[in-house]
């Protein structure tokens, strides 16, 4: 569903994103896991096509994403970290505007949209966007991607400006998609997000991935028995936390 090669981002003489190779399947829900800073925005905003990379390549849906932006775009579904909108448009326009541009205002998407508006209590659909805090248009923006059902999604750092109740039926809702052979990949800092609810999880630190599998394997790999642990050894924290530590 997802497959990226060498992938690389230069900016000035800074590397971002160091020449990662990603392979996402059908059903998966891949965790993209490390500290500030480490490229994973980069990255995602790369292979959805938002940002040309200086090397490297993107397949989505078995196409080149930069090759075929508008076929591939359409079938995918991107929850970016900042949800920029039309401020002067309401909810419920915003909804509307969205369906009509993927040609999606049908009585399915509708029922869908319903239905999440009432999961994420989106009870501000009268609203501007620009009245509304970065929780609520991130839910509004989740509502208008879920809706469509896009085969892939991806999320950067969702889990930011949604409180408990929201991030528990995001995290339901993008279980059962994946069951239902959706593909999933979400970026996040939060090692809860990625140990509930990931297939696989990759960690990148400072543009490189420095480990891949499943959190069990991750754990065999650091030899360190929690997810926490195992982050902080693989980003190679370990040291510097003690030496840190011991000075307090
Ligand atoms: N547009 C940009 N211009 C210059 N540097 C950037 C730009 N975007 C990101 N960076 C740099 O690339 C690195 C990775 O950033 P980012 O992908 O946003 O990290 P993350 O999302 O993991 O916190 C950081 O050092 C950041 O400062
Ligand atoms: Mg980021």
């Amino acid at each position: 569903m997802i497959r990226a090669k060498s992938l690389t981002k230069v900016f000035g003489k800074k590397v971002a994103v160091d020449h990662i190779d990603i392979s996402v399947g059908e059903g998966e829900i891949y965790a993209f896991l490390g500290p500030n800073g480490a490229g994973k925005t980069t990255t995602l905003k790369m292979l959805t096509g938002v940002m040309r990379p200086t090397e490297g390549e993107v397949m989505v849906l078995g196409k080149d994403i930069f090759k075929h932006p508008v076929e591939v775009k359409r079938m995918i579904g991107v929850v970016p970290d900042e949800p920029k909108m039309y401020p002067s448009l309401k909810g419920w326009e915003f909804l509307k505007f969205i369906m009509s541009v993927y040609k999606s205002d049908d009585e399915v998407t509708r029922q869908r949209m319903e239905n999440l508006v009432e999961v994420f209590s989106v009870d501000y659909l009268d609203h501007y966007i620009f009245e509304m805090s970065h929780g609520m248009k991130q839910k509004l923006m989740l509502v208008s991607v879920l809706m469509r059902k896009p085969k892939v999604v991806f999320l950067d750092e969702p889990s930011v400006g949604l409180d408990v109740i929201a991030t528990a039926v995001l995290k339901e809702i993008l279980k059962k998609h994946a069951e239902d052979g959706g593909t999933i990949f979400l970026t996040t800092h939060i090692l809860d997000m990625a140990q509930n609810l990931a297939s696989r999880i990759g960690i990148i630190n400072k543009g490189k991935i420095v480990a891949e599998g499943t959190v069990d394997e991750l754990k065999l790999m650091a030899g360190r028995k929690d997810l926490e642990e195992v982050f902080i050894k693989l980003t190679g924290n370990e040291d510097r936390l003690k030496e840190m530590l011991e000075k307090l």
